[in-house]
C-alpha cells in the first residue's frame, strides 16, 4: 500500500524573519494540498517565529544533540527544538557528515534522542559521486542505513531521506531507474532492520528536487516523498513540488 507523501524542505543556513511570509503561503498549501504531508526544517533562530507564524505546519530544526543538557557549546537538545515549535528534526544530512564530520553511529544517536523526545527524525543518507563511479552506491546508503537508523524506529516516528551527494544542489539527479534501485535496497535493508515496521518508514528523495523533476521523481516506486533544499525557500517554486506530492 501506498505511503501518504512527505513533501519536506530544508531551508540550511537560509532564511530570516522577512522570509516568515514564504512560510505562511507554504503553509497554507500544505493546507489545500491534503494529500501530502508538507514540512519545512529552518535554521533554529527561525522555529519560534514560523511557528507561530503557521500554526498547525510542521517546522523542523536541521540538527540535535543527544544529550539532554550539558557542556555542549553552541549545539541544541531535542527538548530545546520542541519547546521552541519543531515537531520534527532533520539528522545526518550529507553536510554535516561533511562539515562536521558525523559518523552513522552520532547520527542513529541523534535520530534515537529526536524519537524519545517525541520528535519525528528524518535521517539523510547518500553515496559521493566517488561511491557511485566505483559501483558502491548501493552498499555505502544500505550500510548507512544499517548503522543511522535505530532499532526501534517505527513509521510514525522516523523517515529516511536518500539523498546522493553529487545530486546536491547541483541540478543533476539520478536516473529514475537508480532511484528505485536505491529505494528498493534502502526498504529491503529497513525490514531487515526494523522487521514489519521497516515497510512503514517513509523513504524520501532529495538532490536537485524542482518543479519540473517532481512529479516523475515521486512518483518513482519507493519514493515516499522529496526532501527539497534550493527549491523550498520560495513558495512559488515549492508549492508545485508539494501538489505533484498530493498527487
Ligand atoms: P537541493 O538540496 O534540493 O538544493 O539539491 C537538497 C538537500 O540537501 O536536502
Amino acid at each position: 500500500m501506498a505511503l501518504k507523501k512527505l513533501v519536506a524542505g530544508n531551508w540550511k543556513m537560509n532564511g530570516s524573519l522577512a522570509a516568515l511570509d514564504e512560510i505562511k503561503a507554504i503553509a497554507a498549501a500544505a493546507k489545500a494540498n491534503p494529500g501530502a504531508d508538507v514540512a519545512i526544517g529552518v535554521p533554529a533562530t527561525l522555529i519560534t517565529p514560523a511557528a507561530s507564524a503557521a500554526p498547525g505546519f510542521a517546522i523542523g530544526g536541521q540538527d540535535c544533540h543527544w544529550n539532554a543538557s550539558g557542556a555542549h557549546t553552541g549545539c541544541l537538545s531535542v527538548a530545546m527544538l520542541k519547546e521552541a515549535g519543531a515537531s520534527f528534526v532533520i539528522v545526518g544530512h550529507s553536510e554535516r557528515r561533511t562539515d562536521n564530520h558525523e559518523s552513522s553511529a552520532e547520527v542513529a544517536r541523534k535520530a534515537e534522542a529526536a524519537t524519545s523526545g517525541s520528535l519525528m527524525a528524518i535521517i539523510c543518507v547518500g553515496e559521493t559521486e566517488a561511491e557511485r563511479d566505483a559501483g558502491q552506491a548501493v552498499a555505502v546508503v544500505t550500510g548507512q542505513i544499517r548503522d543511522s537508523v535505530p532499532v526501534g524506529s517505527t513509521g510514525a516516528n522516523t523517515a529516511v531521506a536518500y539523498e546522493p551527494v553529487w545530486a546536491i544542489g547541483t541540478g543533476r539527479t539520478p536516473s529514475t531507474g537508480d532511484v528505485a534501485e536505491m529505494h528498493a535496497a534502502i526498504r529491503a535493508q529497513l525490514i531487515d532492520l526494523l522487521g514489519e515496521e521497516g515497510t512503514g518508514v517513509r523513504i524520501l528523495y532529495g538532490g536537485s528536487v524542482k518543479a519540473s523533476n517532481a512529479d516523475e521523481l515521486l512518483h518513482v516506486p519507493d519514493v515516499d516523498g522529496a526532501l527539497v533544499g534550493g527549491a523550498s525557500l520560495k513558495a512559488a517554486d515549492f508549492v508545485p513540488i508539494i501538489e505533484a506530492g498530493a498527487r
